[in-house]
């Protein structure tokens, strides 16, 4: 862990740092936002490593993606008739096993524990694909063709107890295009992901961005809404 620093209101988190921010990425799925967030890291645009890519389940194809670039990888299943409680505290160990500084959801399907979220309160962040608070759960794209939304798009945020209702860092918007169908949707939202996730991960890694009690703050003032981007992928 780097340099820490406490505060009267917020969790203690790595600020200032000197060294490379640590990243665990936890995944379910294809993990490209993991891998976007690596390049990001490799290119130097992002001053972090992943230094670890845990997931959820064996099939996960962005574990053999992570392992073919070296990235130390684990798979915590759940076990038969396991409580998120129990389930969360093998994923936490591996967590401080890595010694990591933020723990990045990244397409992560399963539901965390109060429990676990008030353990990493502060460097817990996730990844959402819709304009948050637009749409939380489940089929976001299918869902915004049918509330024919004129925008869309993805949001990175802080995670705390209530479903995708954690403050609110950046958001990627696009503009839904009169053939947009859930596929393409998907595409095009995802290519936003893969910039926005790496661009809110620097402003922590630079110690610019911290959660306090109040929500998110910026270069010491507070983030009311989130960072916008427009992008016409
Ligand atoms: C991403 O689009 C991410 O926003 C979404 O899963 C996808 C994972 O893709 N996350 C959620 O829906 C979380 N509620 P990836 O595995 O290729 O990064």
């Amino acid at each position: 862990m780097a340099t820490s620093s406490s505060n009267e209101s917020g969790p203690t988190l790595p600020r200032q740092r000197m060294s490379r921010a640590r990243l665990a990425v936890v995944i379910s799925g294809a993990g490209s936002n993991m891998l976007a967030i690596d390049d990001a890291c490799r290119r130097g645009d992002l001053h972090a490593d992943v230094v670890c890519v845990i997931s959820n389940r064996a099939d996960a194809a962005g574990l053999t993606h992570a392992a073919a670039r070296g990235i130390p990888t684990s798979l915590v299943t759940p076990i038969n008739g396991e409580s998120r409680e129990s389930y969360d505290e093998r994923l936490a160990s591996v967590i401080h096993a890595a010694n990591a500084d933020w723990i990045v959801l990244a397409g992560y399907m399963r539901i965390l524990s109060s429990h676990f979220v008030g353990e990493f309160t502060g460097r817990l962040l996730n990844i959402h694909p819709s304009l948050l608070p637009a749409h939380k759960g489940l089929h976001t794209h299918r869902r915004a063709i049918e509330a024919r939304d004129a925008q869309h798009g993805a949001t990175v945020h802080f995670v705390t107890a209530e479903l995708d209702g954690g403050p609110r860092i950046l958001r990627g918007v696009l503009t839904l295009r009169p053939s947009d169908d859930e596929e393409s949707l998907q595409r095009r939202v995802q290519r936003i992901e893969h910039a926005i996730y790496p661009e809110a991960l620097e402003l922590l890694a630079r110690g610019r961005l911290r959660q306090t009690d109040a929500g998110a703050e910026l270069d010491g003032q507070p983030l009311v809404e989130p960072l916008e981007r427009h992008f016409d992928f």
